[in-house]
């Protein structure tokens, strides 16, 4: 995932200051780990590599242990993220499929960020409402009985939401242009 402007420097300055709270022994590696991505929400490659300079392990190290628990993630958080339940009430009732959609319109597989930081898409385990199957946590609500034709209405929404939203930026651009304009001539 291509990082942001700005961003490198941003990884290196925090990832710097959770190490220098932590010793450095091999023994620290999982905690740092647990600190960089609550502070970033994911675990960026540049951080990896800076805890593995300071704890002299090598990189594939820490990669390991990244990938290994699911706790950790190795994609940044989308603004918008979508997670598909695949308990068996879900999957019984076509949470796979649901998952299909997703992926196929995003363009992303699951346990990605779309390339504008705009989704990240993930599957989790049953989130407790079984009777709503299949169900789908967008942004920390749940759709119930979500379709494929649900799918596109989910992320049509939000294209919507975009368009408002860059629409209005633009205004308020031109406003600002035009009032600094008249501010000259007065
Ligand atoms: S299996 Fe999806 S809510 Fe329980």
């Amino acid at each position: 995932m291509d990082l942001l402007e700005g961003e490198l420097e941003q990884i290196q300055s925090d990832t710097g200051a959770i190490l220098q709270h932590h010793g450095t022994k091999r023994q620290e590696l999982i905690p740092i780990i647990q600190e960089v991505q609550e502070k970033m929400g994911y675990v960026p490659k540049p951080a990896m590599q800076l805890i593995a300079e300071a704890l002299k392990i090598p990189e594939v190290d820490v990669y390991g242990v990244t990938t290994f628990y699911n706790q950790f993630r190795m994609n940044p958080p989308g603004k918008h993220q979508i997670k598909v339940c695949m308990g068996t009430a879900c999957h019984m009732m076509g949470g796979h499929i649901v998952l299909d959609c997703f992926e196929r319109r995003l363009e992303i597989k699951e346990g990605e960020t779309t390339p504008d930081r705009e989704f990240s898409l993930e599957r989790v385990a049953c989130v407790g409402c079984c009777a709503l199957a299949p169900v789908v946590d967008v942004d920390k609500k749940i759709e119930a009985k979500v379709s494929p034709i649900r799918v596109d209405g989910i992320l049509l929404t939000y294209d919507i939401e975009k368009q408002e939203q860059e629409k209005k930026a633009k205004l308020e651009e031109e406003q600002k242009e035009g009032e600094e304009k008249g501010g000259q001539v007065e």
